[in-house]
């Protein structure tokens, strides 16, 4: 065990779940998005606690995330987001994985591999990213089906569900045009959480929310009817003063008027804090925030304290909640960045325990 560690409250994570169940039409289920060690909150219990929800399907971004899921005895349909690179065909197909195929060479890649393989086809709807263009997705579909692919579904992905609803609106309403025509019957998703908290595309087969299952509100604002479900938390490993003068970290960039109580606290960058927070973030010991003072270094960091901390003191680096200097979201706002890339930052090396 180390001296820092996250603490992922599955409870909020099955009342942000109803939260975004309620929005949903009478057919309509969940692939939860569970990619990126399920946005840094760990991969298999959450993925195993949505299942148990009610979550009809997951999704991962790469064929190795899918596999981890897979050794955990999960059984469920798990997406491969994204658009199927042929280097990935035989690990997704291995990891019994739905591939989202968007090119005719992963597409032949993996016909070649396995005639009948099921996927679902992405069609590029106003992203840009990645996507077979709405003119041109019959003749794919076409081409494809006569590889012997199984097309199960289609889905599109929003730009901009979480800034402009009527950009989204647009969105789905090319979708949809570009799939009325299709004889097959297909399954159809397009939604992510932003779409879902707005009741955009939440009617389809399915939705794929990620950030609001663990809380994180998409659109960066402070406030929100989601409950974050991740606190970080660590211990001190050295409690100390310094006399004047005496510098701190790397660089020596902060230095000790002389008798302020520093705390040694026993995370740095290589955990998923940044090294942009030093002389900047804080953290926070009950009601306090505590300034990191120097560098954040990759295991370490230095926090000033107005006085001596109790002995075992927890000390909270990041709050389940919105505040602007120690939450997720508003840290990221401070940062100039988002929720999504601090929650993805958190390092697998840190333990989590589950409660
Ligand atoms: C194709 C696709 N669907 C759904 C999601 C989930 O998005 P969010 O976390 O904003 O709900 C993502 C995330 O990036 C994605 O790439």
């Amino acid at each position: 065990m180390r001296a820092t560690w996250l603490e992922i409250d599955l409870g909020r994570l099955a009342a942000n779940y109803r939260r975004l169940a309620g929005q949903l039409g009478p057919k309509t289920r969940v692939i939860g998005v569970v990619k990126a060690n399920a946005y840094g909150h760990g991969a298999v219990p959450v993925a195993k606690r949505l299942l148990e929800l009610g979550a009809a399907r997951l999704a991962v971004a790469t064929a190795g995330e899918g596999a981890e899921l897979r050794r955990a005895g999960i059984e469920a349909p798990i997406h491969l987001l994204g658009s199927l690179h042929p280097d990935e065909a035989e690990d997704a197909l291995k990891a019994d994985l739905v591939p989202t195929l968007a090119t005719l060479e992963a597409a032949r890649a993996l016909s070649a591999l396995r005639p009948g393989a099921t996927v679902h086809v992405k069609v590029d709807t106003g992203m840009g990213r990645v996507g077979v263009p709405p003119d041109d997705l019959a003749d794919f579909l076409a081409e494809v089906e006569a590889m012997g692919i199984e097309v199960e579904g289609i889905l599109t992905h929003f730009a901009v569900a979480d800034e402009d609803p009527a950009l989204t609106r647009a969105q789905l309403a090319r979708f949809l045009a570009a799939v009325r025509p299709l004889k097959k019957r297909y399954l159809l998703h397009a939604a992510n959480s932003a779409a879902v908290l707005a009741g955009i595309g939440t009617d389809l087969d399915f939705v794929r929310p990620g950030i609001a299952l663990y809380g994180l509100p998409p659109d960066q604002s402070l406030t929100s009817e989601l409950s974050p479900i991740l606190r970080w938390k660590a211990k001190a490993t050295l409690v100390k003063t310094l006399p004047a003068g005496h510098g701190v970290g790397y660089g020596l960039t902060w230095k000790a008027r002389g008798g302020e109580t520093l705390a040694t606290l026993p995370f740095g960058y290589a955990d998923g804090f940044h090294r942009a927070l030093s002389n900047r973030g804080f953290v926070r010991l009950g009601r306090e925030y505590l300034p990191v003072v120097g560098r954040v270094s990759m295991d370490q960091t230095t926090v000033l304290l107005k006085t001596p901390p109790p002995p075992d003191a927890v000390f909270e680096v990041v709050t389940a909640d919105f505040d602007p200097r120690t939450s997720l979201t508003g840290r990221a706002r401070a940062l100039g960045t988002i929720n999504y890339e601090l929650a993805t930052a958190l390092s697998p090396r840190l333990p989590r325990r589950y409660i």
